[in-house]
């Protein structure tokens, strides 16, 4: 590993993907690894630093996580955030109780005093808010360690024993209603760890061009490029390492969003690499004519596209590396750490299975969403591709009611450009997370200059939310909305009426189908 490493120890807690972004933010690679990682392979990481994440238990349960103990022999500093600071505690001679009613249980915004003396508060403010979510209480505090913030129901909120690097905060700094929060974890990083700043996507970039070059040799590498940002920005990365040993695959199955498939074209370009684009479109149109059911036209494209991608790497011959645009919080999520993860929900899964190839090359399984767009940045991508929305890979054909046809597909096109093109023009993009326009089935009569209409209903649908489990329907200003509206009825033919979608997820889902 090239850059200094913090180490991230996962004991369950909500927000642990998070404290790993912060801490990136700051210029610091982290990983995340569970709580059971024997303290000797932590100490062969090199680590400058390590965090205890916070985690819904009590560590006086016996069931409850505990670190190898080991690790506060390491000499490596620690920061314990929430049960982590507990964890501390507990393990170096202190005492956790519950919380009564009385004493200090506390959740929400806190207002907070801090000993600014102590390097984790430095330069800070004496006094801000903090997030605090925590039902259990430090009763006696372990010998050495040090008070150092305190609120109005808990004179304890953070210990700290500067000699040996040891810190705990019951709140949490890695949100943002603590105030001060990235502004401790700076402090704990450079400060108390001695971080340089090292973690940067240029940097990141040049290691991982010579790493791929280093691992493919003279080999022959395949890549499914669906022109979403992981696969697009995992493309270019190889392109830029071993373009002419780099085939990838476009499958346009025809279901993509206005100029999508020549926009992915475009993009690649300017690289020396074998760029094949499989024109597919006549042939999903075919095999989706008749089919109504949304989970049968999801298998059918499923199925087609593993089919029309298997004809074209056999083409190729042969295949050494298959390369996937894996992202950091698919590998945190499988639970795997250091494993081979191959992506069970990848947009083309089961791949792997019918091409033959040596192994899987993953560049930006360590890279957060914020920072493969970044890298994307730095590789030289347009903003139009690396800013993308999440797109579905059964594409417009969920979000065409009933039956799927070229016409239909067409209309929705324009009205989902319109959609998207107001929304730039309002500069809105920014407040929602993913938007788009859908085609119903509903027929509804209108009136159109003098004579009556019978037509489509175009539903409008926009959604906020941070990880899609759980969605809100946007706000978005009346008047964009009447816009959009003008311009649809006006611009696609066969539409006379639009809808905007107020419901949130749950109890609908983000697509239609
Ligand atoms: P739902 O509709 O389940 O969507 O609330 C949540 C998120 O997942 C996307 N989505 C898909 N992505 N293949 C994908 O790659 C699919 O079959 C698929 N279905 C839904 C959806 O666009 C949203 O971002």
């Amino acid at each position: 590993m090239f850059h200094q490493t913090v180490i991230i120890l996962d004991f369950g807690g909500q927000y642990n993907q998070l404290i790993a972004r912060r801490v990136r933010e700051q210029g610091v690679y982290c990983v995340v690894k569970p709580y059971t990682t024997p303290a000797a392979r932590l100490r062969a990481m090199d680590p400058i630093g390590i965090i205890f994440t916070g985690g819904p238990n009590s560590v006086y349960l016996p069931e409850s996580p505990h670190p190898d103990p080991e690790i506060f022999r390491l000499g490596v500093p620690i920061l314990g955030i929430c049960y982590g600071c507990q964890l501390l505690a507990h393990h170096l001679g202190g005492k956790v109780v519950p919380a009564t009613a009385d004493s200090a249980r506390e959740y929400g915004k806190t207002e907070t005093e801090f000993s600014t003396d102590c390097r984790l508060f430095r330069g800070l403010p004496g006094k801000s808010v903090t997030w605090m979510s925590h039902g259990d209480y430090m009763e006696q505090v372990p010998e050495g360690f040090r008070l150092c913030a305190r609120s109005a129901a808990c004179p304890n909120v953070a210990i700290a024993d500067e000699t040996r690097g040891l810190y705990g905060v019951q709140f949490h700094p890695e949100v943002n209603h603590t105030e001060q929060g990235a502004a401790m974890l700076r402090n704990f990083l450079y400060e108390i760890c001695g971080a340089k700043g090292d973690w940067t996507m240029e940097d990141y970039k040049n290691t991982a061009i010579r790493q791929v070059r280093e691992q493919v040799g003279d080999g022959r590498v395949l890549l499914a490029l669906s022109g979403g940002v992981d696969s697009s920005v995992a493309a270019a990365l190889l392109a830029e390492a071993v373009g002419p040993q780099l085939t990838c695959v476009f499958v346009d199955h025809g279901l993509m969003r206005l100029n999508e498939g020549d926009e992915v074209e475009e993009a690649f370009s300017r690289w020396d690499l074998n760029f094949v684009r499989a024109n597919a479109e006549d042939l999903f149109l075919a095999r989706l004519a008749g089919v109504t059911e949304p989970e049968a036209k999801r298998k059918i494209i499923g199925g087609e596209f593993i089919r029309v991608f298997e004809a074209e790497a056999k083409k190729i011959g042969r295949v050494d590396y298959l390369a996937q645009g894996t992202i950091y919080p698919d590998v945190i999520e499988s639970g795997a750490g250091d494993a081979a993860v191959i992506k069970s929900h990848h947009n083309v899964g089961g791949l792997p299975d019918c091409v033959d190839f040596k192994e899987i090359i993953e560049p930006l399984r360590m890279l957060f969403k914020d920072e493969v767009r970044q890298l994307g940045r730095e590789l030289g991508l347009p903003e139009y591709l690396v800013s993308r929305q999440p797109f579905p890979g059964p594409g417009l054909a969920i979000r065409c009611i009933g039956e799927v046809t070229r016409d239909k597909l067409d209309r929705l096109r324009l009205a989902d450009f319109v959609f998207r093109d107001e929304i730039a023009r309002a500069g809105l993009e920014g407040s929602m997370d993913q938007y788009f326009a859908v085609l119903t089935n509903l027929q509804s009569v209108g009136v159109q200059g003098d004579g009556r209409t019978y037509d489509c209903a175009v539903a409008l649908r926009s959604v906020t939310t941070s990880d899609f489990m759980t969605a809100d329907w946007t706000r978005i200003p009346y008047e964009v909305l009447d816009r959009v509206s003008t311009r649809i009825v006006n611009e696609v033919p066969g539409v006379n009426r639009v809808l905007y979608d107020i419901t949130s997820k749950p109890p609908a889902t983000v697509e239609f189908e």
